[in-house]
């Protein structure tokens, strides 16, 4: 089978959905955002503000193409690791790439905590929406499946379970 990527909207419930589906799966869990906080030794929001966008998603590319080797697992990924397509390649190579889907007001109302979103920090709603509808596309085409990411962590687990198991 191969990971399982979890791609999605910051708080489409990638890191909750991801522990819960390993916890269930028995597999280890990964999470290209700690991997990339680990490397730079400073938190993301640090690393926007000090060593730039770009630098930050070369060090995501970096967290991508390290966990692609390891143990078979369950990967929770940072919001933009589909902009790079050679990071979708990676994904899709060794494994499989889940789309959590959630409607933007969803999304909008479950960010509370944007001080750990630099890219929302300002303004959440709007840059929520225009960056889901930025990317709306680019999701759905790096997706091997779309779950319906609405509901309880559980709930969505128990789907993205039964999706991968037929796959
Ligand atoms: C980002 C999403 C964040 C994090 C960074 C950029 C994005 O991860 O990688 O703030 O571009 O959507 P989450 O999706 O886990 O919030």
């Amino acid at each position: 089978m191969g990971h399982v990527w979890l791609i999605g909207m910051m708080g489409s419930g990638k890191t909750s959905v991801g522990r819960v589906l390993a916890d269930r799966l028995a597999l280890p869990f990964y999470d290209t955002d700690a991997t990339v906080v680990a490397n730079a030794g400073m938190p993301i929001v640090a690393i926007f503000e000090s060593l730039g966008e770009t630098r930050f998603r070369d060090l995501e590319s970096r967290a991508v193409q390290a966990i692609a080797p390891l143990d078979e697992g369950v990967v929770s990924t940072g919001g933009g690791v589909v902009l790079d397509p050679s990071n979708i390649g990676t994904m899709r190579d060794s494994g499989t790439t889940v789309l959590l889907d959630v409607d933007v007001d969803t999304l909008v109302a479950r960010i509370a905590d944007v001080t750990e979103r630099p890219l929302v920090s300002a303004d959440p709603e709007r840059h929520l929406r225009e960056i889901a509808s930025a990317r709306a596309e680019t999701y759905r085409q790096a997706a091997d499946i779309i779950i319906d990411g609405a509901g309880s962590i559980e709930e969505v687990g128990r789907r993205v379970e039964a999706a991968c198991s037929g796959s």
